[in-house]
């Protein structure tokens, strides 16, 4: 049946679908070998499933039924006291009174939307974004405006002019400002102070959402906005244990206000009540344990190398005709090719090929950057990565070659 016939809700309308699960539902109708660059996923190997398997008789306590009763909306208290341990001596250490569990980064997103934006607000994001980000915002009905993103992250000079020409403040910045989702980019410091800056100045809400910040692989942390915010109300922090433990468990924090915890418990219980309790209390042991350490050391090192084997089959196969990023840590290339190839009509002939990436325009609002492409590093062994390259090269010679392009 057709889905207009019924009564909707007007905001059944600002439902954007994301390119990214539409992707990632093609893909799992393949049935031929695919090299997969497409998903922000941990490696299969990276999830720590040894671990887990042994913690977790303790952790749900063999014959008790409370792991399986509904939690504190906030979050279960062992769960924020081990988290409030592992935040210790970080950029992000907070406290009990700012921190709030959810269902994974997403939650977070979708409750600072919540909380901030009325239909018709400005919100600013990056270009590109973070696609489930800025759809996140589109269900509350924000107008959103991109702002250009170069190897230091947000253009902040832009951002000021171009909402200077807009003619009203955001409501909302959402910012990505570390090893960006897709860019790989870093927020410089001295933006990082200047964003903070032009975000007092109007008024607005900053999303720092930052679920790759703990797999730096090398350079040197930064202070994230949380920190150099100190305490600012306009701060909204959304973390998650998707990326650097594993995506499944649907866990994750915000870090804002003291004054917002009443309003998020509020939130949260309309919409799912609380976050399952079993898998919280499996990162709890897993926290406990003094697992995660060991787990973000190997993990960091296999992804440097898998950055590496990435861009060294880069330079062999698309050194003629690409460009690509060089990010200290987190999951992505973004990767920007210069004859003319279309990444969005790639992906069907790469997909044929046997080879997955996400087509930039995914990651605009506005559609830009169909000269553009992710590619997750993270999840592939270096050796398939080689094999994907190659495929996606033999891609767009296809097309690159094909008559009707004249
Ligand atoms: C920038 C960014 N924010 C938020 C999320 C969502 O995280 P989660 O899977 O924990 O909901 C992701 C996941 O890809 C992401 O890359």
């Amino acid at each position: 049946m057709n889905p207009s016939v019924l009564p909707l809700a007007a905001r059944a309308d600002m439902l954007v679908g994301s390119v990214i699960d539409s992707s990632t539902s093609l893909l799992q109708k393949q049935t031929h070998d695919i090299v997969r660059f497409a998903m922000g996923s941990p490696a299969a190997e990276a999830i720590p499933t040894d671990v887990f398997a042994a913690i977790l008789p303790e952790a749900l306590g063999t014959g008790a039924a409370a792991a399986y009763d509904y939690g504190a909306t906030e979050g279960d208290p062992p769960l924020r006291d081990a988290l409030l341990q592992m935040l210790e001596g970080t950029t992000d250490e907070t406290t009990a009174d700012r921190l709030f569990i959810t269902a994974g980064g997403m939650q977070g997103l979708d409750l600072c939307c919540k909380l901030f934006v009325d239909p018709g607000d400005l919100v600013v994001v990056e270009s590109p974004t973070y696609t489930n980000g800025s759809a996140t915002a589109l269900s509350y009905g924000a107008e959103l405006l991109e702002v250009p993103v170069d190897d230091d992250g947000m253009v902040v000079d832009a951002l000021a002019e171009l909402v200077e020409r807009a003619g009203r403040k955001p409501t909302v910045i959402y910012a990505i400002p570390t090893f960006q989702n897709p860019s790989g980019a870093t927020m410089s410091l001295s933006r990082r102070g200047r964003l903070l800056e032009l975000a007092r100045q109007w008024g607005s809400v900053v999303i720092d959402d930052d679920p790759y910040g703990m797999l730096r692989f090398s350079g040197d942390d930064l202070p994230s906005l949380r920190e150099l915010g100190a305490g600012d109300p306009l701060v909204f922090s959304v973390r998650t244990f998707s990326k650097i433990v594993a995506p499944g468990l649907r866990v994750g924090w915000v870090d804002a206000a003291p004054e917002l915890h009443r309003l998020l418990v509020n939130a949260k219980q309309a919409m799912d009540t609380c976050t399952n309790l079993p898998a919280q209390r499996l990162l709890t042991a897993f926290l406990n344990g003094g697992h995660l350490e060991e787990h973000l050391k190997t993990q960091r090192e296999q992804y440097r190398t898998r950055k590496i084997a990435m861009q060294d089959s880069l330079t062999e196969h698309f050194g003629d005709i690409a460009r690509w990023t060089d990010p200290e840590g987190g999951f992505f290339l973004w990767v920007t090719l210069n004859n003319g190839v279309r990444t969005s009509e790639l992906f069907e002939v790469a997909l044929a090929e046997g080879v997955a990436f996400i087509p930039g325009p995914a990651f605009s609002p506005g559609g830009h950057f169909d000269d553009a492409l992710r590619l997750c590093f993270a999840s592939t062994r270096p050796e398939r990565t080689t094999e994907g390259i190659a495929r996606l090269r033999r891609a767009v010679d296809r097309i690159a070659e094909a008559p009707s392009r004249g």
